[in-house]
């Protein structure tokens, strides 16, 4: 897999999915972390990926691939697409979902991608934004670089935790904050305005839902 020259900002954002973590990660944030902290269960976000999913996705950020393991395509053959920075997350997540055979491109988000490929009916960004560094609207650049690959009426949408504009408990103001002073999380100023900010800039059409410290989104291109 090529190498990719990044950041230490952006490096400290992926470098905790090791093969180990990626083995215990549904477990801790996936069942624990999203029911009894963030307090917005996997449910909530499973149904999110059901309600916007194409034929042909792109997902972002995959982590472990749990999502799409479990989502329902609305065709039996969809076409998948994955990036992420992490080699690890990129191939613990094809092998899960190697039924579908997905092609995959190692990527900083961040940077314009080099990837020629068709675009895709949606594109999902699940806890993506909160690992990435910077305010809000620099994340948003992310945006720029994935819409090329977006078909026109195709869907964007994924969700991330948020500092600001959400009800957050004791519990998980000090998970946060472990996770930013690690470099694990960047989202000490993410505010929910910002990202209504974000998206009103790129679609027409975009909604955004809080679930515990949770921003659920989508948009149409
Ligand atoms: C918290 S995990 C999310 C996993 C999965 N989407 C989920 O919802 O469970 C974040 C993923 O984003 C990837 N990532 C972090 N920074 C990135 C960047 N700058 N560009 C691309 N991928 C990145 C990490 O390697 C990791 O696989």
């Amino acid at each position: 897999m090529a190498n990719v020259a990044v950041s230490k900002e952006v490096e400290a954002g992926q470098a905790v999915y090791t093969r180990l973590l990626l083995r215990v990660y549904d477990l801790w944030v996936l069942f624990l972390s999203n029911r009894f902290i963030w307090k917005c269960p996997s449910s909530i976000q499973l149904a999110h990926y059901n309600r916007h999913i194409g034929a042909s996705h792109l997902d972002v950020g995959v982590g472990t691939g749990y999502f799409l393991r479990h989502c329902k395509f609305p065709v039996a053959d969809p076409r998948i697409g994955l990036i992420d920075l992490n080699p690890n997350s990129l191939a613990f997540t094809s092998r899960r979902i190697r039924r579908y055979r997905p092609e995959y491109w190692r990527a900083n988000v961040l940077e314009p991608l080099n990837i020629e490929t068709a675009p895709f009916d949606s594109i999902g960004l699940n806890y993506l934004f909160h690992c990435l560094p910077g305010t809000l609207k620099e994340k948003g650049v992310a945006l720029d670089n994935l819409l090329p690959l977006l078909k026109p009426g195709g869907a964007v949408f994924g969700t991330t935790l948020l500092s600001g504009g959400v009800f957050r408990t004791p519990r998980a103001r000090a998970l946060m904050r472990f996770y930013n002073g690690k470099g694990i999380f960047s989202n000490e100023h993410d505010g929910l305005e910002q990202l209504e900010e974000i998206l009103a800039a790129r679609f027409s059409e975009y909604s955004v839902r809080v679930v515990g410290c949770v921003a659920l989104f989508s948009a149409i291109r």
